[in-house]
């Protein structure tokens, strides 16, 4: 009987493109995940509408563009499920049942919630069952592990309490899953203020590097890079620009960052930079030709998307079989 593999369940948001960070601290481990586990890969376009000012032309074009990322960055649809959370049935019907087992106000003291509802006039209840959508996108494949960036392992806190309480109430039907915080994950920061975190969001743009920005601009961020007024290519918290390249460096050449401080120590800031510029340079150029190609062929893009549409409903619809006898609904 062969050993059935693991199941991995997770998302990113339509928001736009993938800055370095992005890349770096997530998708690129995202890869290597494919051999071993059974990957969920999907695209949380209901979470997205929880924004009030997003548009929806805007929004539909996000989505085959977050494909079309997800497989320039290496993830594999011979390998990988990638679909879109909403062309699914059962997120939003397991949310429902999931809701009523939450207490209100957990939801109301997640960091999340509360960080967002500050900065808005309007507050959906949407944005409150947030993290019951989350934790229904998880349960709904009965992910064991969940690849997520510290910001959201709350909620993957509060997919594994409904887990739990789930089996209690109604009888086991859940793993418990586990949030799986990549250890080999890159910190990216800001090229321009290297002690904040590189955020796409950011009003200073040149800290910035988005990974299908044109070259010439991914050049020219680099170069301009703030660094201290010292000398040396060496590791240290008080020189948070230039470890801050270093780490870039070593994440894209596979070197330690002692390889880099042994090759590079005694290279100047400004030919360090070049060095780093042409290693993302070379690393992002054949990630931006599968790109372009990618988004001209939308044909291709949906067959991916109804070919993974087939298998993760099929998981879906048995979990929610499941589910519904549990409830006692019909
Ligand atoms: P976000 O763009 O904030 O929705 O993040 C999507 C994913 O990218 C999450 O898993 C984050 O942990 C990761 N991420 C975002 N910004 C960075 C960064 N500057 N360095 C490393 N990882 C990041
Ligand atoms: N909320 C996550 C984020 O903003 C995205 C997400 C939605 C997700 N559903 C998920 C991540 C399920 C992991 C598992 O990054």
């Amino acid at each position: 009987m062969g050993m059935e593999k693991k199941i991995i369940v997770t998302g990113a948001q339509p928001t736009g493109g993938f800055h370095l960070g992005n890349y770096l601290g997530a998708v690129k481990n995202w890869c290597s995940l494919q051999e071993d586990f059974e990957c969920f890969f999907f695209i949380p376009n209901l979470h997205a509408i929880t924004c009030p000012s997003y548009s929806p032309t805007e929004l539909r074009h996000n989505t085959i563009q977050m494909l079309a990322q997800f497989m320039a960055c290496g993830l594999d649809p011979k390998k990988s499920h990638m679909f879109i959370q909403s062309s699914i049935t059962g997120h939003t019907e397991l949310a429902w049942i999931l809701g009523c087992l939450t207490p209100v106000g957990q939801l109301f003291r997640m960091t999340q919630f509360k960080a967002k509802s500050e900065q808005k006039d309007f507050v959906g209840s949407g944005l409150l069952y947030y993290p019951i959508l989350m934790a229904a996108d998880i349960l709904l494949y009965n992910a064991h592990l969940v690849p997520v960036g510290e910001d959201q392992k709350q909620h993957v806190e509060l997919a594994r309490d409904l887990a739990v309480k789930f089996n209690q109430t109604y009888g086991a039907t859940f793993n418990v899953p586990e949030p799986y915080i990549l250890k080999t994950g890159a910190r990216v920061y800001s090229l321009q203020e290297p002690t904040k975190k590189m955020s796409k969001s950011d009003p200073n743009q040149k800290g910035t590097i988005f990974i299908f920005e044109p070259i010439d601009g991914i050049r020219k961020k680099i170069r301009s890079a703030v660094t201290d007024s010292g000398m040396g290519i060496t590791f240290s918290k008080n020189k948070p620009g230039i470890a801050n390249l270093m780490d870039i460096f070593a994440a894209l050449t596979g070197l330690t960052v002692e390889t880099v401080e042994a090759e590079y120590g005694t290279h100047s800031y400004s030919d360090f930079k070049n060095c780093v510029a042409e290693a993302v340079i070379e690393h992002l150029k054949p990630l931006q030709a599968c790109y372009f190609e990618l988004l001209k062929d939308k044909e291709y893009l949906n067959a991916v998307l109804e070919d993974s549409k087939k298998v993760a409903q099929a998981h879906a619809s048995r979990m929610m079989a499941k589910v519904y006898r549990r409830v006692g609904l019909f």
